[in-house]
C-alpha cells in the first residue's frame, strides 16, 4: 500500500514537473469527502444578535471557474471571535465567524490550480484560508513588502452578502478568487496541526518582528508575559529557534505549568507575588539572576504592558503584541522604562503571506522536537453546539477552542 503511495507521488511530481498541470486532484482521490456528492445545502452558525449563534441553512452556490468550494473539517475559535461574540466591534451582525478554518476542496473551478505559494492545488487536497486582498488581488508571498493582514479582509470577518458562505464556522465555505482570497495547500498537516495555523503565524510573525531589533538571538533570557494561547505559542516558537532561556508569567497555575511542558525554564506567578519589586525579583531569579535580553508581551491587560519594562536589561528588546483590539491606555514612566534602560520596542499585527509558509514548518518542527503544541486545543464541539463552544472559550475554562465537523 505504502508502495503504491509513493509510486502515485512520484508519477504526480513527474507530470508536475512536465507541463505544470495540476495533478493534486489524482493524488487525492482517497480523501474523504472527495467524490461524495456535495449536499445542496449548507449549514453556517450566524451570529444573529449579541451572544447568538443560530444555524442558518443555505443554498450552496455554483463554483465559479475562479472559486474554490471546501468542506469545512474544524475551525478554532480566536479571542476576536469572543470579542464580536460580546459586543461585535466591527458592527458585521448578522455574520458568519471563523477565521482559524480548514477543509477539504470538494469542488474547484478550472483556473485555480496553484495556491498561494505556487504550489499544484486539486480536489481532495486540504486547505487554509489567509488574508483576501480585495484592493491589491495581484499581491503573492514573494512580495518584500509588508503586507500584513491588517490591511486586508480574512474569512470569517467579512459582512454578510448573497453568497453568505463567508466564515469557517459551517460545513461549507466558499472562496471566491474575484475577490482576491489567498489560500494555501496544507494536505501534508493533520487536522489539530492546521486548524492551529492562524494562531501560530501570529507568533512566526512576532518573532520575526522580535528579530528585526537585533536583540533576540540563540539562547536569550526572554520572558513571556500571558500564558493563554497565544503566549503559550510564542513559547513553542522561541524553542524551535533554540531559545532554552524563558521565563513565562501568568496568573494561572494551570496555564503555568503547560508554559513549562511548552518548554519554559521558570515562572511566575503574579497574581501570588505581589507587588512589582517583588515579581521582578522573582523573574529576575528564574532568569538565573539576570534580568531579561527580550520580552514578549502576550496579555490584552494595561497592566500587564506597564509591568513589562521592568523585568528587561538595559539594552534589551520588548514586543508588544497583546493588544488586538483596544484595550485601554497604560501607564509606564518614560525615563525609568524605555529612555534611561534603551528599550528597544517594536509591535506585532497578525501575519504577512509569507508568515504562513514558515508556519507550516514550524509545526512539524514543534512536534518534531516533542512541543506539546497539538494539546493547545483543549475542547472539540460540533457545529450544532457552537453556542456551548463559544461559552466555553468566553469563560476560559480551556485553551483552544474547536468546532469539528464528522
Ligand atoms: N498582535 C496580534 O496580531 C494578536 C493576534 C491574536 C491575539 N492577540 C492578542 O493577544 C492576547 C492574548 O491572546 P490569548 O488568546 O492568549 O488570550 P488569553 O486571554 O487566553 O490569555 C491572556 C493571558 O494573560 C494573563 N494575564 C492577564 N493579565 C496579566 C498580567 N498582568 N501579567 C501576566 N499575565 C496576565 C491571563 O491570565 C491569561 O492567561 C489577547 O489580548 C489578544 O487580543 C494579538
Ligand atoms: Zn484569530
Amino acid at each position: 500500500m505504502d508502495n503504491q503511495r509513493d509510486i502515485q507521488e512520484i508519477v504526480r511530481k513527474v507530470l508536475e514537473a512536465m507541463n505544470g498541470m495540476n495533478t493534486a486532484s489524482a493524488a487525492s482521490t482517497n480523501s474523504a469527502a472527495a467524490g461524495k456528492p456535495v449536499p445542496k445545502v449548507a449549514h453556517v452558525a450566524v451570529l444573529t444578535s449579541l451572544e447568538k449563534f443560530e444555524i442558518k441553512e443555505y443554498p450552496i452556490p455554483e463554483v465559479g471557474d475562479d472559486d474554490i468550494l471546501v468542506k469545512v473539517e474544524g475551525c478554532g475559535i480566536c479571542g476576536t471571535d469572543a470579542h464580536e461574540f460580546r459586543k461585535d466591534p466591527f458592527g458585521l451582525i448578522p455574520v458568519a465567524l471563523g477565521h482559524e478554518g480548514t477543509g477539504e476542496i470538494v469542488k474547484i473551478g478550472k483556473n485555480v490550480k496553484f495556491d498561494s505559494a505556487g504550489k499544484p492545488i486539486g480536489l481532495g487536497d486540504k486547505i487554509v484560508t489567509c488574508m483576501i486582498f480585495k484592493d491589491n488581488p495581484a499581491i503573492t508571498m514573494f512580495d518584500l513588502n509588508k503586507q500584513n493582514v491588517g490591511g486586508a479582509d480574512v474569512y470569517g470577518l467579512l459582512p454578510d452578502d448573497d453568497v453568505h458562505l463567508n466564515g469557517w464556522f459551517a460545513d461549507y465555505i466558499l472562496i471566491r478568487g474575484k475577490l482576491g482570497s489567498t489560500f494555501f495547500n496544507v494536505s501534508d498537516l493533520d487536522l489539530d496541526s492546521r486548524i492551529l495555523i492562524e494562531p501560530c503565524a501570529v507568533l512566526v510573525h512576532a518573532v520575526e518582528r522580535a528579530k528585526t531589533t537585533n536583540i533576540l538571538r540563540f539562547n536569550s533570557k526572554v520572558v513571556v508575559q500571558g500564558c493563554g494561547p497565544i503566549g503559550l505559542i510564542c513559547i513553542a516558537v522561541l524553542r524551535t529557534m533554540g531559545i532554552e532561556h524563558i521565563v513565562a508569567v501568568d496568573g494561572n497555575p494551570k496555564r503555568l505549568e503547560f508554559a513549562r511542558r511548552m518548554g519554559a525554564c521558570g515562572t511566575a506567578n503574579y497574581r501570588e507575588i505581589k507587588g512589582i519589586e517583588a515579581l521582578t525579583e522573582a523573574v529576575k531569579a528564574a532568569c538565573g539572576g539576570q534580568l531579561a535580553d527580550f520580552a514578549f508581551q502576550c496579555t490584552g491587560a494595561p497592566g500587564g504592558h506597564s509591568n513589562i519594562y521592568k523585568f528587561i536589561r538595559n539594552g534589551g528588546g520588548l514586543c508588544e503584541l497583546g493588544f488586538f483590539i483596544n484595550g485601554g491606555d497604560a501607564t509606564i514612566n518614560p525615563h525609568f522604562d524605555i529612555c534611561s534602560k534603551e528599550i528597544t520596542t517594536v509591535g506585532s499585527w497578525v501575519y504577512t503571506l509569507r508568515d504562513y509558509a514558515t508556519t507550516f514548518d514550524f509545526l512539524k518542527r514543534a512536534q518534531a522536537i516533542g512541543l506539546p503544541i497539538k494539546e493547545l486545543i483543549t475542547h472539540k464541539f460540533p457545529l450544532a453546539q457552537m453556542n456551548e463552544a463559544m461559552g466555553v472559550n468566553v469563560r476560559q475554562e480551556g485553551l483552544k477552542v474547536a468546532i469539528v465537523n464528522d
